[in-house]
C-alpha cells in the first residue's frame, strides 16, 4: 500500500547510511582511565561506534566504571586487578581530611595545607604510576595477548595520558597515537608541548588569572619551578624500568609522549585563557554536553513547585557521595533558609536539619536539571563534567572545589564572573546562603554565563563532530606527522637558541676584544710616534 511505499525511501536511506560508513571504518584500540574520565571517553566511543568503527577497549579484571559487555565495543580483559576504585577512594579521603582540618584564615595556615597537600598528591601518584608500570608490565610479558593485539592491526590509539600505560601500548604496537587529554604524567599538556610565557600563563594550581601583579608573577614563576620538579619526580622514575627493558636503555620517556599524533584538548579558549598553541592540538571542551531532555514526571512536579523562585542543584560528583555531618548541616542549614527548592545529590546519612524545600536524591539527571529553565543556580565541586554542562546551559555556578585542578578550574570561571567560590574549610551556613544568593539575585552572574554558553555554541564545528573528524583523520592518513613541531626533539638549549645567542656573543666578544687591541696598538703607535718626534724635537732644541 502507498504507506510503505512512501516509507522505502526513509528505509533505502537508512539502510544505506549504515552501510556507507563502515566500509571506512577503522580500527581503533581504546586504552582507557577508570572512573569519571571514563564517562567522558565513552561519549567519544559511542560516536565513533555510530560512524562504524571498530572499537576495542583494555580494561583491567576489577574495572570499575568499565564494564565488560557494550553494544559499542569489545574489550580486551587483562586478566589481572588495578585496585583502581578503592585506590582513589581512599586517596580522596586522605585529601579531603588535609583540605578540612585546618582554617586558611592566614596566610601561612594556607600554605601549609597547600604544602601537606602538595605532599599527598605526590604520594598518591607515585603510587598510581607504580602500578600502572606494574601493570603494562605484566602485559607485555602476556605474549598471547600481545601477539592478538598486534594481529588485529588497529590504525590508531586512544587514549588519557593522565597515566602512562596507553602510550607505552601505542609505542609497542606501532600504531598512531591520539589523546583524550587535560593533563599528561608531566603537567597540564600546554606547558609541555605548546611556548608558555609564564608572564600571562597561570600555572596549574595557583588559581591566578592571565592579568598578574609582579607579586603575582613571582608566585608563577615559584610554583612553575616547583611544581615541574615535582610532577618529573614522580612519573617517570616509575616507568623507567618498564621503558628500559622493552624500548632499550637510552630511549627517552617523555618522547613517546611529544610523540603523539593528535591531542584532543578537553578544554577551549571560552573556558581557557587565550594563549599560544601548535596544530595538533585540537579543543573539544563540551564534546560531552548535549541538549537536556524533560525530566522524570516527579522531579518535573518538584521543580514546578519552586513557582518562580526557582530551584538549585547541587552535586558534588560521582566520587563524593558524602562529606562529614557538621559541614552537611550547614548546607541544609544554609538551604533552608532560602525561598528556592533544592535538589542534592547526596549519598550521607539525612541532615536533621535539612529544610522542607530540600530534595535529598541518590542520583540526579545533571544535565536535564541543568537545561530546565527554572534552574537558577549549579552547586558544584568543579569536575569537567559539571563546569562544562554548566557553561553549555548557561547556568552560574556555586564552586566547593575539593581536589586536584577543581579549584583551578573554578577560578576560570570565577575570573569571568560567572562563579562564587566558598572554601569548603570555611563553610558556615551564612557565607554559603550568602554566595547562593549572590549568584542568584545579582543578576551579572547568570548574564555572563550566558555570554560563555553563546560563545561555546557558535562554533563552525560541534566540539564532538571535531573530536571524531580527527581520529578519522589520523586513520586516513596513518598519523600526522606533518602537523607535529620539531621542537621536542631539541634539547633546551638549543630550544632556546641558548647556542646561537651564545655563539654571536663570543663573536661580539672577539670583535670588541680585536677593536680594543688594534684601537691600542694604533695608540701606542701615536703615542710613541709622538713621544719618539717630541724627544727627536727635544734634542735639536738641546743641540741647538
Ligand atoms: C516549610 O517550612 C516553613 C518554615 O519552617 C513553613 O512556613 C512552611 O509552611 C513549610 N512548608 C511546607 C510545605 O510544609
Ligand atoms: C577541570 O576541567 C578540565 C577541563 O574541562 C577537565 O579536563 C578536568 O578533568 C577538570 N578537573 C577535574 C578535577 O575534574
Ligand atoms: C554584582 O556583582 C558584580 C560583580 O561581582 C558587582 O560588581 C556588582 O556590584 C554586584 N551588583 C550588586 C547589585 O550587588
Amino acid at each position: 500500500n502507498h504507506h510503505t511505499m512512501a516509507y522505502l525511501p526513509l528505509v533505502l536511506f537508512t539502510l544505506l547510511s549504515f552501510q556507507l560508513p563502515s566500509s571506512f571504518g577503522g580500527k581503533i584500540l581504546v586504552f582507557p582511565l577508570d572512573g569519571s574520565h571514563w564517562v567522558n571517553m565513552k561519549v567519544l566511543i559511542e560516536e565513533l561506534h555510530a560512524k562504524g568503527h571498530e572499537i576495542t577497549v583494555v580494561r583491567p579484571s576489577d574495572s570499575w566504571y568499565i564494564s565488560d559487555k557494550s553494544p559499542f565495543y569489545t574489550s580486551v580483559m587483562l586478566p589481572y586487578s588495578s585496585g583502581f576504585e578503592e585506590n582513589i577512594k581512599t586517596y580522596l579521603f586522605q585529601q579531603l581530611e588535609i583540605r578540612l582540618q585546618r582554617k586558611p584564615t592566614s596566610f601561612w595556615s594556607h600554605m601549609w595545607t597547600e604544602i601537606e597537600m602538595r605532599r599527598l598528591i605526590l604520594d598518591q601518584f607515585t603510587q598510581f604510576h607504580k602500578g600502572m608500570s606494574e601493570t603494562i608490565t605484566q602485559m607485555f610479558e602476556d605474549e598471547k595477548l600481545m601477539q592478538s593485539l598486534h594481529a588485529a592491526k588497529f590504525d590508531v590509539v586512544l587514549t588519557d595520558p593522565g597515566f602512562g600505560g596507553g602510550t607505552m601500548l601505542a609505542r609497542r604496537l606501532q600504531v598512531p597515537l591520539v589523546f583524550s587529554v587535560r593533563w599528561t604524567i608531566q603537567g597540564e599538556t600546554h606547558l609541555l608541548i605548546a611556548p608558555s610565557p609564564l608572564a600571562y600563563i597561570p600555572f596549574a594550581g595557583t588559581e591566578l588569572t592571565d592579568k598578574m601583579t609582579f607579586p603575582q608573577r613571582i608566585k608563577n614563576l615559584l610554583s612553575y619551578s616547583v611544581g615541574m620538579y615535582t610532577m618529573s619526580h614522580m612519573a617517570e622514575p616509575n616507568y623507567k624500568p618498564a621503558v628500559m627493558k622493552y624500548f632499550g636503555p637510552d630511549v627517552d620517556y617523555s618522547t613517546f609522549f611529544l610523540d603523539a599524533d593528535i591531542w584532543l584538548m578537553r578544554n577551549d579558549f571560552v573556558f581557557e585563557f587565550p594563549r599560544p598553541t601548535l596544530p595538533n592540538i585540537v579543543y573539544m571542551g563540551g564534546f560531552q554536553c548535549k541538549p537536556s531532555n524533560p525530566l522524570p514526571a516527579d522531579l518535573e512536579a518538584f521543580v514546578q513547585s519552586s513557582g518562580d523562585h526557582g530551584v538549585i542543584v547541587m552535586t558534588l560528583g560521582t566520587l563524593v557521595g558524602k562529606l562529614p555531618q557538621h559541614i552537611t548541616e550547614e548546607i541544609a542549614a544554609a538551604f533552608g533558609q532560602l525561598p528556592q527548592k533544592v535538589i542534592w545529590r547526596y549519598l550521607g546519612q539525612r541532615p536533621t536539619n535539612l529544610g522542607n524545600n530540600t530534595l535529598l536524591v541518590n542520583w540526579l539527571p545533571q544535565n536535564d536539571l541543568l537545561g530546565h529553565p527554572k534552574t537558577r543556580v549549579f552547586v558544584t565541586h568543579g569536575g569537567t563534567n559539571g563546569v562544562q554542562e554548566a557553561i553549555y546551559h548557561g547556568v552560574p555556578v556555586v564552586g566547593l572545589p575539593l581536589f586536584f585542578d577543581q579549584p583551578d578550574n573554578l577560578s576560570r570561571i570565577r575570573a569571568k564572573g560567572a562563579a562564587v567560590i566558598v572554601d569548603i574549610a570555611m563553610l558556615e551556613r551564612d557565607i554559603f546562603a550568602e554566595a547562593l544568593m549572590t549568584a542568584i539575585y545579582n543578576s551579572t552572574y547568570r548574564e555572563n554565563m550566558q555570554m560563555l554558553s553563546r560563545l561555546h555554541r557558535d562554533q563552525p564545528m560541534k566540539p564532538l563532530d571535531q573530536a571524531v573528524f580527527w581520529i578519522e583523520y589520523v586513520i586516513r592518513h596513518r598519523g600526522a606527522r606533518h602537523l607535529q613541531t620539531q621542537s621536542y626533539k631539541m634539547s633546551w638549549f638549543v630550544y632556546k637558541s641558548i647556542d646561537v645567542i651564545a655563539f654571536l656573543l663570543t663573536v661580539v666578544l672577539f670583535m670588541i676584544l680585536i677593536c680594543f687591541f688594534s684601537l691600542r696598538l694604533l695608540w701606542r703607535m701615536i703615542f710613541i710616534g709622538k713621544k719618539v718626534k717630541h724627544e727627536r724635537s727635544e734634542k735639536q732644541k738641546q743641540s741647538g
